[in-house]
């Protein structure tokens, strides 16, 4: 193969090193997938790499933001031209030396139309290459000569659709495992459940550790996203009830179909006390950095002292793990779940870990109460009635009803918005009193 990445002869393409390593160290913080703390990079290494075409090279890089931090692994496709068109610039790294002595410049491949539509080729073809392995279902027939172009949302991650029939969704973050994002949705259709679209294709690193690189989906075309249209009404004052209930209807099939497709754990003896003692710690932390909680600390302490001495919790199981509105879909009349990813941020043991579904419904119950702030005059009653209108939808599936277990529903509720109030104070200071309001509502009811 005659390369810009290659000496003739040589088996590791001669791009990678100490100059593509400050290149990314500079560059990785600036991406919005990049999920460090925004202090400076110590260290970038190559963890494997793959020569995907002449021009491009798949590598997992290994990132350590300073010594006493843990290691990070990203995923980057990047690709090596002398001279890139134009419309790559906007994705430049930078410039290396190129075997040859010519200056290469180095960019982010996955904004290449030659390359995109290669990389689906290469998943069409299934079978090992370099440190990658490429997998579909039976009978899976991948279209070929799609055109690709990078899907332009607020992502953790980054997703290439082909030809609004498929979406190709590129895990940056890459921990060891299989990634729930494939395991939840394939067991979800083999189970039958409807309202996911499921992976047909996929592909993992084989080194320097088996882990999930991404997966290929159905497109829903003409979808929008719930956060999308729950904006639109709470700022128009429209209507949501309708949707409202039927993505509670759909979220408590969804409970019931993770429940019958994966195992169930009945909770521990202890488990109530030990989770109330996690969300106090919480908010203990969370009242160091963010002191306008503490007038509410004693009231939610209470509420988790209340969930600690709760009858009971409910069956543990698997659950969405990252539920809100940019998380469903409203396609052909019908809510369709996503991003089954969970928290990136959390390790992948605790993301496939057996959790209350509470949290989900706590996630979306929240979600409204964001929309009903952030779309202009804030509207509370608008995410009151949403609210409701979900509760009775979920338990209209036949699961449990969210008012049911009072105790609980606020205790999740309350641990949800301290978190929600830390990673205001975090990354958004100026949204930081939604969630203020939503403690402080909490504290306040009897
Ligand atoms: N199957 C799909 N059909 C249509 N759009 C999709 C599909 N999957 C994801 N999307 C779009 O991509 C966005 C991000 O997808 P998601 O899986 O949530 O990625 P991330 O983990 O990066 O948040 C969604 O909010 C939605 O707009
Ligand atoms: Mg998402």
């Amino acid at each position: 193969m005659t390369s810009p990445l290659m000496e003739v002869g040589e088996a590791r393409p001669s791009l990678l090193g100490s100059s593509l390593n400050d290149l990314l160290r500079h560059w990785l913080p600036r991406q919005r997938w990049y999920a460090g703390s925004g202090r400076p990079i110590a260290e970038v290494s190559t963890a494997s790499a793959t020569v995907l075409t002449a021009e491009c090279l798949h590598l997992l890089v290994r990132v350590k933001e300073s010594v006493d931090r843990d290691e990070t692994y990203y995923q980057l496709i990047l690709g090596a031209a002398v001279d890139p068109p134009p419309r790559l610039w906007p994705h430049v790294l930078g410039q290396v030396d190129g075997p040859d002595g010519r200056s290469l410049v180095v960019y982010d491949a996955v904004h290449d139309h030659r390359i995109a539509a290669l990389l689906l080729d290469r998943i069409r073809m299934g079978g090992a290459h370099g440190t990658l392995r490429f997998e579909s279902l039976p009978r899976t027939s991948i279209p070929e000569g799609l055109t690709p172009r990078v899907l332009d949302v607020e992502q953790t991650n980054t997703s290439i659709v082909y030809g609004d029939r498929l979406i190709l969704k590129l895990f940056r973050r890459i921990q060891q495992g299989v990634n729930p994002d494939l395991e939840v949705p394939i067991r979800l259709a083999r189970w039958g459940y409807p309202w996911v679209p499921a992976p047909q294709a996929w592909f993992f690193a084989t080194e320097p550790f088996l882990g999930t690189l991404g997966t290929v989906q159905p497109f829903l075309t003409g979808a929008t996203d719930g956060w999308t249209l729950a904006l639109n009404s709470a700022s128009t004052q429209g209507d949501f009830i309708e949707q409202a209930s039927s993505l509670g209807r759909t979220t408590g099939e969804l409970h019931a179909a993770l429940a019958q497709a994966f195992p169930t754990t009945q909770p521990a003896g202890r488990h109530l006390p030990c989770l109330a003692a996690e969300m106090a710690h919480r908010l203990k932390r969370t009242v160091e950095t963010v002191p306008a909680l503490r007038t509410h600390a004693s009231a939610i302490q209470q509420i988790f002292a209340n969930a600690a001495a709760a009858p009971s919790e409910l069956c543990l199981q698997r659950i969405h793990g990252d539920f809100h509105l940019g998380q469903v879909l409203w396609a052909d009349g019908s809510w369709h779940v996503v991003d089954f990813e969970g928290e990136p941020s959390q390790p992948l043991p605790e993301r496939r870990s057996d959790r209350s579904p509470m949290r989900d419904v706590v996630g979306m119950l929240r979600s409204f109460d964001y929309a009903a702030h952030m779309g202009g005059t804030p509207r509370p009653q608008w995410a009151e009635r949403c609210r409701a209108a979900f509760c009775a939808g979920y338990s209209s599936a036949g699961g449990f009803e969210p008012a049911g277990v009072p105790a609980l529903l606020r205790a999740y509720e309350a641990d949800r918005a301290v978190y929600e109030v830390l990673y205001e104070a975090t990354h958004r200071p100026d949204w930081i009193t939604v969630p203020l309001k939503a403690v402080a509502r909490l504290a306040a009811a009897r």
